[in-house]
């Protein structure tokens, strides 16, 4: 009798295991390998039958079992852990010659016969994992290099962390040392989140992702998706170390602990300088923060010989890319008016090199941001300058005594009307639409690319126009002649001819278009989009009560409001009136439904249309271009030299068109 009941428990523990096993699998390859073989339905169906399975069989549970990641209530503190081997820093080089003494330094005592490894150093927080024959133990932070936090419950909700390793050979005790860090998009969907829920964002990935493992609660760490790259080791006990350090970190990869990819071998110090440079060139390419660049020794034997001081590794040193951070003053605060009339401040600043660009202002947003930063006139103010962003104030480092606070001016610096802020919200306006500085914005935004794309129409012809009284609507665009141009300062026949055709080719441009270069507060490109293909002019649209424009798929209340509110005054609608007088239709483009729901992704370079023209050809036949590659894309076009997406597509099974079907998809006329 005892027997079948047997068998049974053996077929449960097998089963339990083979679910463990296929599920970890499966994290693998989602978040090392960011390469999925199963939809997130079947991932869950398998979650869930282990689930059940570890429910009624308490007697096979196992804590690192892919279904205990978060447990638990909040702790009240960490425990402390002792580093088997300290986790040390490393020393900083910022040119060739710092790095090439360090060379010499190293080949006095050993021969490199293996090279250098070049390495990003991850702007991160350190961190050491235990695996007692492959299975995690603890895991903790750096702290002072001796001990650290035992962050082991944080660590396991982070599911690119391994909590069993991959293959069968590992040591019976090994500490893999490496970086957590958080991704900049990661950052932005939690920033996102956390300002719908009315909290403050948070400023940089590094802080956010090193508070984020100090929080006593693991449900809040599991809602943030941390990465992670392993580079080194402390302890390494019963397996024979690897050769060199670039086999030890594909020996991490095989056990399924994420690497970083971007790793390179030197034989000679020369490429170990182009590769510096190379990754110093890219940083800004990356998702995540990089601040130099690790070369490494990559003999383990030789790294052994050559040992450590109390602080660093001899056979490990830092390369610091130039700084994207300065010290500098902030001289002055000037006011600028938007074409919402929304008052921005920005900084004047001492002049300061940073990355190798002088920069003498910074935006500071809006005066929440000034308060919250707490700036003044004559503070040092640490200023950053990333990828091809406006440099911004990161917050004051110094305040001498006679520095004056910053106020929000009472009047508009153009028109000196008063201000008033946003009810409910962060910004201050200028109430006046006739505001000057408004209104050259918004014949800016009229002409703008996006919008009526009105070639040879920007800042400066704008504010000419203004001044000298030729244009105080964007209406009045369309009165203007050759011979009022050529009073323009640069201006000669040919350019004025130029710009008054531009000007009168605008009046073919969608009905999208014009609703976007009208500049209605919360109407983006997109709405835009939306409002055309409901309505078959601008006159339709300018009488449609709040009640019908909520009754559109994505719009709410905030936007039919605004819609409202801007057809509501006179002045828009006169100026709307005097454009169509003008002889301007903007109902032309019809929208078809011949592609009606159809997603499409473009991909490399089009011969015949760029992005936009045929994104138009997309929108006015009825469907949706979007930026990236999920099942519920219809099409994905493959123009030259076709990037990720087009893998994606085929990895997900998408139909992919070349640029000749597209055409015939979407016709040879406009
Ligand atoms: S190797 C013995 N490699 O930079 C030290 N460190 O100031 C071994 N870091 O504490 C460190 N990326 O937290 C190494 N690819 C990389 C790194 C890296 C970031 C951090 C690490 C270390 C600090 C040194």
């Amino acid at each position: 009798m005892n027997k079948p009941m047997a068998m049974n428990q053996k077929n449960v523990r097998e089963e339990i295991e083979n679910l463990r096993k296929e599920i970890r699998r499966h994290d693998y390859l989602y978040y090392v390998k960011s390469a999925p073989e199963i939809s997130d339905r079947k991932y869950d169906e398998l979650y869930r039958k282990l689930q059940k399975l570890e429910e009624e069989n308490p007697q096979f549970a196992d804590q690192n079992s892919p279904t205990r990641r978060v447990s638990g209530e909040p702790l009240k503190e960490f425990d402390t852990v002792r580093h088997t081997e300290p986790m040390l820093s490393l020393d900083n080089t910022y040119n060739r010659q710092d790095i090439e003494e360090w060379d010499k330094r190293v080949r006095k005592r050993v021969n490199v016969s293996d090279g250098y490894e070049i390495e990003e150093k991850i702007d991160g927080v350190g961190i050491s994992l235990a695996y007692i024959n492959g299975r995690l133990d603890y895991a903790a932070t750096r702290g002072n290099g001796i001990q650290g936090d035992d962050i082991t419950r944080n660590i396991k909700t982070q599911k690119v962390i391994p909590l069993v390793l991959r293959g069968r050979k590992h040591p019976s005790f090994m500490e893999v040392r490496g970086e957590m860090f958080m991704t900049l998009s990661e950052l932005k969907r939690v920033n996102k989140d956390r300002v719908k829920r009315g909290k403050s964002a948070f400023s940089n990935p590094r802080n956010t992702c090193a508070g984020t493992l100090k929080l006593l609660d693991p449900s809040v760490v599991a809602q943030r998706k941390m990465k992670a790259f392993f580079y080194s080791c402390g302890a390494w006990e019963g397996l024979e170390l690897p050769e060199t350090q670039s086999r030890m970190l594909e020996l991490f990869s095989e056990w399924g602990l994420p690497v970083n990819e971007e790793r390179y071998v030197c034989p000679a110090l020369k490429d170990v300088f182009d590769v510096c440079e190379k990754l110093e060139r890219e940083r800004d390419k990356r998702d995540y923060e990089i601040d130099g660049a690790v070369i490494k020794v990559n003999s383990l034997g030789e790294q052994r010989q050559l040992g450590a001081t109390v602080k660093s590794p001899r056979w490990a040193v830092a390369y610091k890319f130039k700084a994207k951070k300065e010290v500098t003053v902030l001289k002055d605060i000037e006011f600028s008016v938007g074409r919402t009339g929304v008052i921005t401040p920005t900084a004047h600043l001492e002049p300061v090199k940073i990355g190798g660009v002088v920069i003498s202002k910074a935006t500071l947003h809006n005066f929440d941001q000034v308060r919250k930063l707490g700036v003044s006139r004559g503070d040092s103010v640490e200023v950053e300058r990333g990828g091809d962003v406006i440099p911004k104030i990161l917050g004051v480092i110094k305040k001498p005594e006679n520095s004056t606070l910053v106020e929000p001016p009472q009047n508009c610096p153009s028109c000196e009307s008063a201000i008033r802020k946003d009810p409910g919200g962060v910004y201050y306006r200028c109430l006046n639409s006739r505001c000057p500085a408004q209104v050259v914005q918004k014949i800016i935004h009229y002409a703008s690319v996006g919008a009526m794309d009105i070639q040879g129409l920007g800042e400066s012809v704008a504010e000419q126009l203004y001044e000298k009284n030729m244009v105080k609507d964007i209406s009045d665009l369309y009165a203007l002649d050759k011979d009022d141009l050529e009073k323009l300062e640069l201006f000669g026949e040919k350019r004025a001819r130029n710009l008054i055709d531009a000007i009168q080719m605008s009046k073919r441009k969608s009905l999208a278009d014009f609703l976007f270069g009208l500049g209605i507060p919360n109407i983006g490109k997109h709405t835009a989009g939306i409002l055309a293909e409901k309505y078959p002019d601008v006159r339709s649209l300018m009488d449609t009560p709040c009640e019908e424009l909520e009754k559109i798929n994505e719009i709410g209340p905030v936007v039919a409001q605004s819609i409202r509110d801007f057809f509501s005054d006179p002045g828009n609608r006169k100026t709307v009136t005097e454009i169509l007088k003008s002889g301007a239709g903007f109902s032309g483009v019809k929208v078809g439904n011949k592609l009606k729901g159809k997603r499409f992704v473009f991909t490399g370079a089009l011969k015949k249309y760029n992005r936009r023209e045929a994104k138009e050809r997309v929108d006015s036949a009825g469907g949706r271009v979007t930026s990236s590659v999920s099942s519920s894309t219809d099409f994905v076009v493959a123009g030259e030299s076709p990037g990720s997406k087009l893998k994606k597509a085929r990895e997900l099974g998408v139909r992919v068109i070349s640029e000749e079907d597209f055409t015939d998809i979407v016709g040879e006329g406009a």
